[in-house]
This record gives C-alpha cells, sequence and structure tokens, in this order.
C-alpha cells in the first residue's frame, strides 16, 4: 500500500520505516528540511537501536523516501498517518497546534481519492473528529478546479491507532506489539487499517512466528484515544505504586526488590514494571499522565489517584538528594557523580529525565556535579542541552570517578553493570554508591570498597543478598581513599 507518516520524530519516523520494511511504499513528510536532508542521506536523527540499518535497507530497495513538500506526501497516500508531537502547555493540556497544521494541510491537498486519515499521535480525547472537521473546513476552503468539494468530504475518513512503542526498543516494539488498537466508525477504514497491518498481524516479522496472530482492538474513537491515556497512566501508577512501596522498605527493613518478585508473580499483578527506583520520565509518561488528569478536570473530576502518582513521582525524583544528605551530610563542596543522565538506557532523550531534577538541586546545594552517560558525551547532540551547562561531562567512567565523594546510578545503562569499580574507587575522595535503579550487585560494589545504598532496602540490616552490608554509620563515615587502597 501506498503511506505517507507526517511527523518524524520517534513514532512517526519508526513507524514510516517500519511499514516500509514490511513492503510499504512509504513516504516521510517533515517540515525540517534539515532533518529531512540528514534522513535523505540514509541517517536516523535519533539514536535508536537497528533503526539506521532497517532505514538504509528500504531507502536502497525504493520503499522509503523523505520530504518536506506535504503535497507529494498527500498525494502519493491510501494512508496518512498524522505522527506530529503535542508537547505540553504548562497547564498540563496537550498543545495540538502541530496536528491542527497538519490536518489543516491534508484538507487542502485531498485528491478525491479515498484515504484514511490515522491519528498517531497521542492526542486529546476527543481529537479524532476535531481532525474530521478541520479536514472538512481545509476542503471548504480548497480552492479546487478538478473535483467538486462534496467528492472530497466525502473521500476521507478519521481512524485513531495509538502507538505503544517504547523509546530504546522502539523497531522491536513496532514489530511484536502486544495489540493493534484501532478507533473509528467507518468498516471500510478499519478493515483499510487491517490490510495494512496484516503482515504484522501475522507476525511475518517478528522471530515469534510461531505465537498466534497480535490481536487487534477495534473500537470507536474516543476509547481508542483513551486507551493510549489509560495504558501509560497505569504503568506510571505502577512504577508510583511500587516506589511508595520501595520507601516503606527503607523504613521497616524490608527488601523492595524481593517484594516485586513476591508480588509480581501473582498473575493479577504481573512482574513488568516493578522495578523501584528514582522515579519515572521521558516523553510520554508524564505528559500523559498530566493531560489526563487535565482533561477529567475539564469534566469536572480531580483524578486524586493520578495526582497522587505524579506527586509520588516528583518527591522519589529528590529521593536520591535526600540519601546523599544523610550520607554526606553538607553537600556543599562535595563532587557528586552521576552515572547516566537519559531518562532510561538506550536512548539519547532527555526529555523530563530525573538526573535534569538532580542536577539542579545539587547546583543549588552548592555541589559539583560531574556526570558519564553512553550516549550524551561531550560535544554531542545531546550534551548541548542547557540544563547540562554547570555538569562536568566526563568521556570515561574512571574519568567521572576522579575526586568524587560519591556515585549516583540515575539511568540503568547494562554497561554500568561491568565498570571496574574497584579501580574507580581509588581515584575517589569518598567511596559511596547510591544505585538509584537497583541494578548494580551490591555485593560487588562492597567488595570493590564502597558503602552502597539501593533504593527500598536498609542498609541497617545485617544481611543483604548474602553478604554484610555496611551498617548506616559506616556509609556516613564512608573511609578516606587511602585506607581502602
Ligand atoms: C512509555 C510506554 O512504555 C510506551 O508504551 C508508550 O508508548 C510511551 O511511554 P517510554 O517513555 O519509552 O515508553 O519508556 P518506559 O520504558 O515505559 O519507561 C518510562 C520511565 O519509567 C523511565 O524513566 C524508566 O526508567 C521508568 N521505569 C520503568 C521505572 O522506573 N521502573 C520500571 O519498572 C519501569
Amino acid at each position: 500500500m501506498n503511506v505517507c507518516v507526517i511527523g518524524t520524530g520517534y513514532v512517526g519516523l519508526v513507524t514510516g520505516v517500519c511499514l516500509a520494511h514490511m513492503g510499504h511504499d512509504v513516504i516521510c513528510v517533515d517540515n525540517n528540511a534539515t532533518k529531512v536532508a540528514l534522513m535523505q542521506s540514509g541517517k536516523s536523527p535519533i539514536y535508536e537501536p537497528g533503526l539506521d540499518e532497517l532505514m538504509q535497507s528500504s531507502m536502497a530497495a525504493g520503499r522509503l523516501r523523505f520530504t518536506t513538500d506535504l503535497k507529494a506526501g498527500v498525494e502519493h497516500g491510501d494512508v496518512l498517518f498524522i505522527a506530529v508531537g503535542t508537547p505540553p502547555l504548562p497547564t498540563g493540556e496537550s498543545d495540538t497546534r502541530y496536528v491542527e497544521a497538519v490536518a489543516r494541510g491534508i484538507g487542502a491537498h485531498l485528491t478525491g481519492d479515498y484515504k484514511v486519515i490515522v491519528n498517531k499521535s497521542t492526542v486529546p480525547i476527543g481529537s479524532g473528529n476535531w481532525v474530521r472537521q478541520i479536514v472538512l473546513d481545509a476542503i471548504a476552503s480548497q480552492d479546487t478546479t478538478h473535483v467538486d468539494r462534496d467528492t472530497l468530504a466525502q473521500s476521507f475518513e478519521v481512524v485513531s491507532n495509538p502507538e505503544f512503542l517504547r523509546e530504546g526498543s522502539a523497531v522491536y516494539d513496532t514489530f511484536n506489539p502486544d495489540r493493534i488498537v484501532l478507533g473509528g466508525s467507518s468498516q471500510r477504514a478499519i478493515a483499510t487499517m487491517q490490510r495494512l497491518y496484516a503482515p504484522l498481524i501475522r507476525r511475518q516479522f517478528s522471530e515469534k512466528q510461531s505465537l498466534p496472530a497480535i490481536p487487534v482492538v477495534v473500537t470507536d474513537l474516543a476509547s481508542a484515544e483513551m486507551i493510549k491515556y489509560a495504558a501509560n497512566a497505569f504503568l506510571a501508577t505502577k512504577i508510583s505504586f511500587i516506589n511508595e512501596v520501595a520507601n516503606i522498605c527503607d523504613r521497616v527493613g524490608a527488601d523492595v526488590t524481593q517484594v516485586a518478585q513476591g508480588i509480581g508473580l501473582d498473575s493479577r499483578i504481573g512482574d513488568k514494571f516493578l522495578q523501584a527506583g528514582i522515579g519515572w520520565g521521558g516523553s510520554c509518561f508524564p505528559k500523559d499522565v498530566a493531560a489526563l488528569i487535565h482533561t477529567a478536570r475539564d469534566y469536572g473530576y480531580e483524578a486524586p489517584l493520578l495526582n497522587a502518582a505524579v506527586q509520588t513521582n516528583q518527591h522519589q525524583r529528590l529521593l536520591a538528594l535526600e540519601k546523599l544528605q544523610q550520607m554526606l551530610k553538607i553537600l556543599k563542596g562535595k563532587t557528586i557523580g552521576l552515572l547516566g543522565l537519559t531518562f532510561k538506557p538506550n536512548t539519547d532523550d532527555l526529555r523530563d529525565a530525573p538526573a535534569l531534577d538532580l542536577i539542579r538541586e545539587l547546583v543549588r546545594l552548592g555541589a559539583k556535579v560531574k556526570a558519564y552517560d553512553p550516549i550524551v558525551q561531550p560535544g554531542s547532540h545531546a550534551a548541548q542541552d542547557e540544563r547540562l551547562a554547570q555538569v562536568d561531562l566526563a568521556t570515561t567512567p574512571m574519568q567521572l570517578a576522579q575526586g568524587c565523594d560519591a556515585l549516583v546510578l540515575v539511568t540503568d545503562w547494562v554497561q554500568f553493570q561491568t565498570l571496574d569499580y574497584a579501580a574507580m574507587a581509588a581515584v575517589m575522595r569518598q567511596r559511596i554508591v547510591l544505585d538509584g535503579r537497583n541494578a548494580l550487585a551490591p555485593e560487588a560494589i562492597v567488595q570493590a570498597g564502597f558503602a552502597y545504598m539501593g533504593i527500598g532496602y536498609s542498609v541497617d540490616r545485617p544481611t543483604v543478598w548474602g553478604i554484610n552490608v555496611q551498617p548506616a554509620k559506616a556509609t556516613v563515615a564512608a573511609l578516606p581513599a587511602e585506607q581502602v587502597a
């Protein structure tokens, strides 16, 4: 089928590239000419494992093109995906002006051939009908000579098809979704979408071909839009829940990692998204939970549980600061080394990353902040972020450790599990590791000479994971480097 994807952010680009890989003929449209030129040269503007390779192979096969020309894209596509950003406004509402502009553009260039317009961006509930009206308005003002306006108005349908891909595994998730959600009232439009996704539904592009077909949820527009918000709000609330349990574990001497395992084996709860840490971030959870709260408020409902999930998360983000204060007391003049900056591993994305809140507060309290991130390296595009202006970016973990009083693991990059912590300990001023994602093996960190602290278990307990962990007092009075060497 012929497909046009408008907007080449995470969702749009991954969708376009994956649909081209499935055999569809895809044009991706973006109004950023620099970005389009980069993609035309076969390079992805975002870091996403596997994306560059798929992009280049589909481009070589002639099934994937990039352009700034919306008219050419609209004329080409039987299916037109709207995948532009809906960033949050200060009120928590989504800023839908880019969706509006694209819908108007589509309406201005419709040809009379049947087209399905797909809302792929996470848009406020009710947006499907709103987009339809904008397209109709644009048709009404179209200076058409070849097709009459009534024919144009009958020539399109709007479908909601929310995206559930995670950054860092976006390509994998696109080929292996748990479900496909299609919202709309037109059978013809839904059938078109089912044809588009047929190879995916049959798992033709998955290593899991022996598994049953991927379930397709066909529903109305508003329910499809709500499914996206409810899914993200549920997952964010689940993390806030385990973080709250972790904070209680900290006080009563229980171990949240074992509690998570114990409750996660209950199939009604499930073992995913129960990793306690310094909170959720990224481009989706904070924005979508805020937007759902805002929508509820618009309809006279305060959504207390969702508000609490946000509050717990705000507290959790600064928990590392509280723990550092417990251990180091005065932070002024201390040097804190952050392992990881991005909101999660395998991405270069700093949007709403917990690290940024921590940096702001550490700097405010007079600490010197160093950081090492495998992707946010000095000179990289992500490193230009002004919120990193006061951070000393290291190029290696050893360079990070030099002169630090404590290391805080902020992002659970897998390579942080196997760093040479003994060598790092030797170049530090004081030896404290605060594992903000419970991602390290505490016994190995203790053996390397550190006082170790995680999120959600008490260091006062004599044994954790079968080894003696230094009690709180020893943690506060962490050994000076020369005594451990
Ligand atoms: C999320 C949803 O998972 C995805 O379905 C949706 O389409 C977009 O939003 P993403 O933002 O890429 O995806 O990240 P995700 O892997 O869900 O993690 C979000 C945040 O939660 C990260 O900051 C992560 O560190 C944190 N997290 C996740 C936890 O703190 N604990 C967990 O157990 C899981």
